[in-house]
């Protein structure tokens, strides 16, 4: 195998530190690095080895939510001993040149450049990049792993996409939204269409409405700047949580490859019809006060909102998108929740007409679960909600499931890019969240408690429909 190299732009990244270098340790525990790849950081500041290697020490050993397992020694080791580091301004075109002879001395043939870094910096990355040859294919190949958000709407996606193709084949793009690295969120795929029971209820006679719920029960931490010109709509609404409904609602693709995989993605996103008037807006209290936001912000750190698909398939079932931060929990899940049945036999019962749901958690307790209705042991008639449930960590040796980043970088190392997004994909996803945020910006956002559900306007969405949002248990897969 030619040797490799991946080339981080931005090292010292929020993103590398609490992400991509955590990840990058999990494949050396469990040796998923390859034997012939060298990493390679690049920041402004000059670091020498040891300091650098010191940064990455430091890194691996602070508290991180997202990676919370023991840190080996040896394990560590393995991971430096693959570290580079090389300095420079990325908007500096005398840097590339020496990136380029550096490359060389390591003699990486195939090479992956990851952009863990500003977008205002791309355009600086690409031109210089081939400005010294390093977009060519010829002894090996190149691979340019970028992101979201691509762009910050329709345009200014369209003129990033142009802008990549430009200087790169979309064989050599991986677009990332971590989302589609999720296990959780791939295993929808394998469960829909390889158990033929649920299948056949997955359309508008037997299901009522579909809910998709992100709730996060923290703030927005040190990321002021980033968030407050971006807001939740636009961070995972317009990516996680559209993608969470093409896999929920998607047809089964003709085989599972990356252009037909892809391609039923696609048809769900370019489908539904946006409802600007049906979306609202929170904020939660004290939002302003967080660092780097502006005292006058509207930012949304909240949002819900309704759509339909219009295929035959799910003609007429309402679905019903919501996501936050400082909300009272933190869990994300697609609800598909079923209509009732006609007979009502037990109608005047405690829980009668609580409907089945199928639940996709996709964290924390990771499972797939069907809610139902049993009759509680005894003489007596009664009824009691009960889940039928598989629990990612409650099978023996599945307990652990990999990082998005560990599969995604895993991915783009094998030339897969079945869980990356392509450039009608994102643009698809603009187009539909444009109108709801156009919305946004001629009203202000309603303000919520942190630690509560969001505005009350959000549950008067739902109850117009005669609905309410089902609140995501904890009691089902936990560890
Ligand atoms: C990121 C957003 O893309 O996804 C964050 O920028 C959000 O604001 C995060 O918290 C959620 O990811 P996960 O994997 O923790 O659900």
């Amino acid at each position: 195998m030619k040797s490799l190299s991946l080339t981080i732009f931005g090292i010292t990244s929020n993103l590398a530190q609490i992400k991509l270098i955590p990840a990058l340790y999990d494949m050396a525990e469990k040796d998923l690095l390859p034997k012939n790849l060298s990493i390679v950081g690049n920041a402004r500041s000059p670091m020498t080895k040891e300091e650098f290697q010191s940064y990455l020490k430091r890194v691996l050993l602070s508290p991180n939510i997202h990676h919370t397992h023991v840190i080996k020694d040896e394990v560590v080791a393995t991971l430096l001993s693959k570290f580079h580091y090389i300095d420079g301004n990325l908007d500096d075109p005398t840097f590339y040149p020496k990136l380029n002879d550096f490359l060389k001395s390591l003699n990486s043939a195939n090479k992956i450049f990851y952009l863990a870094t500003y977008p205002d910096l791309y355009h600086h990355i690409f031109e210089n990049l081939q400005r010294v040859g390093l977009n060519k294919q010829d002894k090996g190949y190149v691979r340019l792993m970028i992101e979201k958000p691509i762009g910050n709407d329709l345009k200014s996606a369209q003129d990033l996409n142009n802008l990549l193709l430009t200087y790169f084949e979309e064989d050599q793009i991986y677009r990332l939204d971590h989302y589609l690295g999720k296990e959780t969120l791939q295993n929808i795929l394998t469960f829909r269409f390889s158990n033929g029971v649920f299948e056949p209820l997955i359309n508008s006679d037997y299901i009522d409405h579909i809910q998709i719920t992100a709730s996060e029960d923290f703030g927005i931490g040190n990321r002021g700047g980033y968030f407050d010109m971006v807001g939740s709509l636009k961070d995972v609404g317009q990516n996680h949580q559209l993608q969470m409904l093409s896999f929920a609602t998607m047809d089964a693709p003709s085989e599972f490859t990356n252009e037909a995989v892809t391609k039923e993605r696609i048809k769900i996103l370019q489908n539904p019809k946006p409802i600007p008037e049906k979306v609202v807006f929170g904020q939660y209290e004290g939002y302003k006060q967080e660092k780097n936001v502006d005292l006058n912000s509207n930012t949304d750190t909240f949002y819900a909102f309704k759509t339909f698909i219009n295929n035959e398939r799910f003609k007429d079932v309402p679905i019903y998108i919501r996501a936050g931060k400082k909300m009272a929990q933190t869990a994300t899940e697609i609800s598909i929740i079923f209509k009732n049945p006609k007979n009502r036999l037990l109608k005047n019962m405690e829980f009668a007409g609580q409907p089945n749901a199928l639940i996709y958690r996709i964290q924390p307790n990771e499972g797939i679960v069907l809610k139902i209705l049993t009759k509680v042991p005894g003489h007596e008639v009664k009824l009691q909600p009960e889940y039928m449930q598989y629990c990612y960590r409650s099978i023996p040796g599945s307990h652990y499931i990999p990082d998005p980043y560990e599969k995604l970088i895993i991915d783009t190392i094998m030339g897969d890019q079945t869980f990356f997004n392509d450039s009608k994909e994102v643009e698809a996803q603009w187009a539909f969240i444009d109108p709801y945020f156009a919305k946004a910006s001629q009203s202000k956002p309603f303000i919520y408690k942190a630690g509560s559900w969001g505005p009350k306007e959000a549950d008067e969405l739902l109850a117009e429909d005669g609905k309410v949002w089902l609140e995501p248990s904890m009691d089902f897969c936990r560890i």
